[in-house]
């Protein structure tokens, strides 16, 4: 099968060009002005951009998680990232205790493959950091197509700064990427003890405890151990200015210190906690939404490059019958998570590109090209010949109303429902074959699920 897009605006990270796309099987082999080639299959994209698909770095699919399970599997999850205009999920799982890597990649791949609809890779999460786990980490990368790793300062589960060391030094040995869930467990313990006192238990305490100095300590740490072990650090779901700020410090000194930032910290402010009727609890996620001064801060970064990638941490859970299964009367038993995977691409486009906030050429850079690069995903990442062809057609002038009546995520609420969007996709692709396509007034998915694949990422490039 061959597809021809004709005329659209090609948007890669460095230029955009009226151009031809020609796509033969699941490859993109051309790309240039006035292309004679036939095809099976023409589109007329004047007046349309043609983006690269948006790769996802952070999503929790079919989570167990705070006495629960995120409410997507990877059938529904995919899909919504097929309508939303996301072609390649980088998912985590978690080792469990006395378990391996390969256990943590081999049972999310038990979960996902012939269910998927779109290609994913996995993220290991190292939970126990054992001297086998740590040896583990060169065949993780070389072996299994895994080169980066998750740990959490936060949580249960999370790591000492002995194992973050360690990790670093062996991801810097062979070519991989330690990714920190950045928030401090001890500060936030002590605010949740002084907020106890007061008896106030409910949404917006959650975000007073998981306060913006948590991050900031945090990001200390990681910092202090990039500069220890001359290793390379990526912090996931990047929150506040505060932590952002140490960041910058980093960058400017010459570390490698990386960020990413999700679609809810651009845009969504603390205030949300206080909606009445516990509305609040959709919000509850950690880190947790922050003042304005942040998410001004945060586009900036974005713009200027102290943030490299846009991710979803897509975690989502059932406003009823999950947010409020034990944490109605306390904010700490609230499962942590929100669902984003269908409304990334949307959003980044109408606050900022729309606004003026980032150009198109950034926002493919945030959510691809730059995400292919730090993650390994040799084949994604940009429309160019020899690429996968995961494409999104776009529409940069289509309106959209978002409403969880329209998306395809299996949860009853989004949190940004009513947000009016401007530019929506039109047709998207994955490794060739359409999987989501714009049908009257919403996304429609028109692929299979289970055509998607796991893809072995390549070692990140060496220091
Ligand atoms: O609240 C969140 N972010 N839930 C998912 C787990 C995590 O910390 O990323
Ligand atoms: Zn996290
Ligand atoms: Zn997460």
């Amino acid at each position: 099968m061959s597809v021809l897009l004709k005329n659209g605006l090609v948007v890669t990270s460095t230029g955009s060009s009226v151009a031809d796309v020609y796509i033969e099987g699941e490859t993109i082999t051309a790309v240039g002005s006035g292309l004679a080639t036939k095809a099976d299959e023409t589109v007329d994209a004047t007046g349309k951009y043609i983006l690269p698909g948006a790769i996802d770095p952070h999503t929790h699919i079919d989570m167990p998680f705070m006495g629960t399970t995120s409410s997507d599997d990877w059938k529904t999850g995919s899909i919504a990232a097929a309508c939303g205009g996301t072609t390649c999920i980088i998912d985590f799982n978690l080792q469990g205790k006395g378990e391996t890597l390969r256990d943590a990649v081999d049972k999310q791949r038990a979960k996902a493959d012939g269910k998927t609809a779109v290609d994913y890779s996995i993220h290991p999460g190292v939970t126990d950091a054992r001297p086998d786990v740590i040896d583990e980490v060169k065949k993780a990368i070389h072996e299994y197509g895994t080169p980066s790793f998750k740990v959490f300062l936060f949580y249960d589960f999370r790591v000492d700064d002995y194992a973050l060391i360690r990790l670093l030094e062996e991801t810097k040995t062979h070519g991989g990427l330690v990714q920190v869930h950045a928030e401090s467990f001890d500060i936030i313990r002590r605010l949740n003890e002084q907020i106890a006192s007061t008896g106030k238990m409910g949404p917006m305490q959650h975000a007073l405890a998981h306060a913006a100095i948590a991050e900031e300590q945090a990001v200390e740490r990681c910092v202090s151990a990039v500069e220890l072990t001359g290793s390379r650090i990526y912090v996931v779901h990047l929150s506040s200015s505060r932590g952002l700020w140490r960041i910058k410090q980093a960058r400017d000194k010459g570390l490698r210190v990386h960020a990413e930032t999700c679609p809810q910290y651009l845009t969504l402010t603390e205030q949300h906690y206080d909606e009445p009727d516990w509305n609040g609890a959709k919000y509850v996620m950690s880190p947790p939404l922050r003042p304005q001064e942040s998410l001004d801060e945060l586009w900036l970064g974005l713009r200027d490059g102290d943030v490299q990638t846009v991710g979803t941490d897509h975690c989502p859970f059932n406003f009823k019958g999950q947010k409020d299964m034990n944490g109605k009367n306390d904010y700490k038993a609230i499962p942590n998570g929100a669902p984003g995977i269908e409304t990334m691409l949307m959003l980044l486009h109408t606050e900022g590109v729309v606004k003026g906030r980032i150009t198109k050429e950034r926002m493919v850079d945030v959510l691809s090209t730059s995400t292919a690069r730090m993650f390994g995903l040799a084949s994604k990442g940009a429309v160019a010949p020899g690429k996968d062809a995961d494409i999104v057609v776009f529409d940069p002038k289509r309106k959209f109303t978002i409403t969880q009546k329209k998306l395809h995520m299996n949860v009853d609420y989004t949190p940004w429902e009513g947000w009016e969007m401007t530019g929506m996709p039109e047709i998207v692709y994955s490794r060739g074959r359409k999987v989501a396509q714009w049908s009257g007034d919403q996304m429609k998915f028109v692929g299979e699920a289970g055509k998607g694949k796991f893809v072995k990422r390549v070692p990140l490039a060496a220091f």
